[in-house]
C-alpha cells in the first residue's frame, strides 16, 4: 500500500445502505440518507440525502426516491457518483486540498464492485481512495489495534448487511458477510403482524414497534402496545392491540442468521484464540446493534461476552478516519484505490 500524505486532508467515509456518515479529525461531519430525488421527467438529479427526503415531499408526483446502495452494495454508478460529490462538496467547502478517503466496505464486495466504488469515489473529487472491511473499521474505531497477536472479533450489523470478521497481527482469520438486517427485522415484524393480527403495517410502524418495543430476550416487562395498520380483508384502519413477549421468540428466529455467522467465524479459531475471545468477546456495532437485549441474547448462544459500544453506528466511519499511522500497520486489511486505478 502506498502511504498516506501527510498534507491531504483525511476523511472516513461509510456509505451504508440507509445512511452515509462522514467524520473526519474526531467529528461527525455527516449523516444523511444514502438517498438521491430524481425529477421523473427530465431524469435529473435535483436533490441528495435529507434535501432528497424534503424534495420528495414536496412533490411525490413528479420527485422520486432512489437509494443508489443495496445489501452494502452499489447498484447505481451514476447515481452514487452523484450523492458523493454532493457530500464531499458539503463537507469540504472551500478546502483546496483534494482529500485521502478511506471508505469502509463489506467484505463480500467482488472486485468489480470495489472498482467501480472506487472510481466513483474518484470522480467525486478523492485525491486517493482506500477500501477497509468495515468489521475492522468498527473495531478500529473503538481505538482497538488489530496489529497485535490478540484475536479481534468484530460484527457490524446495519441496514442490510451483516459482517463479521476476526482479525490477528494485522491480518484476516475469517470474514463474511450475510444479507441481513434492520430492514430484515421490520419485515419480519410486518410478516407476523399480518399472520398474528391480520393487519397489514406500514415500514414506519414496524419501525417503531422494532426500536421502542421490542426486545430479543425477556426483560420481564411484558408491555402491551397499539399497533396501527389496515385490515387484510377491507382496507380499513384499525388499531390492535399486542404484547411485547409474543415478540420475542419472532425476532430470535429472525435473528438465527447472524448467530450462525458468528458462530461459523468463531469455528475457525484455534484453542489459542479461543481464550482470547473468552476474555475479550465480540464487539458489535452497526444501527442494529441497538436492539434491544441483542447484546445478551448473542452473548448467551455464543458463550462469549458481547459489547456494544456508545455511537455504534458510527464505529466504522471512526475507523475510517483514523491517523494515518494506523493504516501503515495494517497494510494487508486496508486496499488502496491505486489497485484499479493504477495511480493512486
Ligand atoms: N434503537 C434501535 N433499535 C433497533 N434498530 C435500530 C435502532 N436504531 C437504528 N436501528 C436500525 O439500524 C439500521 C441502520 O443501521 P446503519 O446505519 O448501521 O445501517 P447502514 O450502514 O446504512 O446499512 P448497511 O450497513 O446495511 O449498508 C436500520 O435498519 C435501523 O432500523
Ligand atoms: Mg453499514
Amino acid at each position: 500500500m502506498k502511504s498516506f500524505s501527510r498534507s491531504a486532508n483525511h476523511i472516513g467515509i461509510d456509505m451504508g445502505s440507509s445512511q452515509t456518515r462522514i467524520f473526519s479529525e474526531n467529528r461527525l461531519l455527516l449523516d444523511e440518507r444514502t438517498v438521491v430525488a430524481v425529477d421523473s421527467k427530465t431524469n435529473e438529479m435535483v436533490g441528495f440525502g435529507t434535501d432528497a427526503i424534503i424534495r420528495y415531499h414536496s412533490n411525490p408526483q413528479r420527485i422520486r426516491l432512489e437509494w443508489p446502495i443495496r445489501n452494502g452494495a452499489m447498484v447505481d454508478y451514476y447515481y452514487t457518483k452523484g450523492i458523493l460529490t454532493y457530500f464531499l462538496k458539503k463537507v469540504l467547502k472551500q478546502a483546496l486540498a483534494r482529500p485521502e478517503i478511506v471508505l469502509s466496505i463489506s467484505s463480500g464486495l467482488s472486485s468489480v464492485a470495489r472498482h467501480a466504488l472506487i472510481d466513483a469515489v474518484m470522480h467525486a473529487g478523492a485525491q486517493k481512495a482506500f477500501l477497509l472491511p468495515v468489521a475492522a473499521a468498527a473495531a478500529l474505531g473503538q481505538g482497538i489495534r488489530l496489529d497485535t497477536p490478540d484475536v479481534v472479533l468484530s460484527m457490524n450489523i446495519g441496514q442490510d448487511v451483516t459482517d463479521c470478521g476476526m482479525f490477528s497481527c494485522g491480518g484476516v482469520i475469517a470474514q463474511e458477510q450475510v444479507v441481513f438486517g434492520g430492514r430484515t427485522i421490520n419485515e419480519g415484524i410486518q410478516a407476523y403482524m399480518r399472520e398474528s393480527l391480520q393487519i397489514i403495517i406500514g415500514m414506519d410502524e414496524a419501525e417503531s414497534i422494532k426500536q421502542d418495543m421490542v426486545s430479543v430476550v425477556e426483560d420481564g416487562l411484558d408491555m402491551t402496545f397499539a399497533v396501527h395498520g389496515r385490515r387484510v380483508v377491507d382496507g380499513v384502519s384499525v388499531v390492535m392491540q399486542m404484547t411485547s413477549s409474543r415478540m420475542y421468540p419472532i425476532i430470535q428466529m429472525y435473528l438465527e442468521p447472524v448467530a450462525e455467522l458468528a458462530e461459523r467465524i468463531i469455528r475457525q479459531a484455534s484453542p489459542d484464540m479461543a481464550e482470547d475471545l473468552l476474555k475479550h468477546g465480540l464487539l458489535l456495532t452497526g444501527g442494529t446493534a441497538r436492539l434491544s437485549g441483542l447484546d445478551k441474547w448473542l452473548a448467551n448462544r455464543l458463550g462469549i461476552p458481547v459489547r456494544v459500544p456508545e455511537h455504534a453506528e458510527i464505529s466504522a466511519v471512526m475507523g475510517c478516519s483514523r491517523t494515518l499511522d494506523e493504516y501503515k500497520k495494517i497494510p494487508d486489511l486496508i486496499e488502496s484505490g491505486e489497485k484499479y486505478y493504477g495511480r493512486n
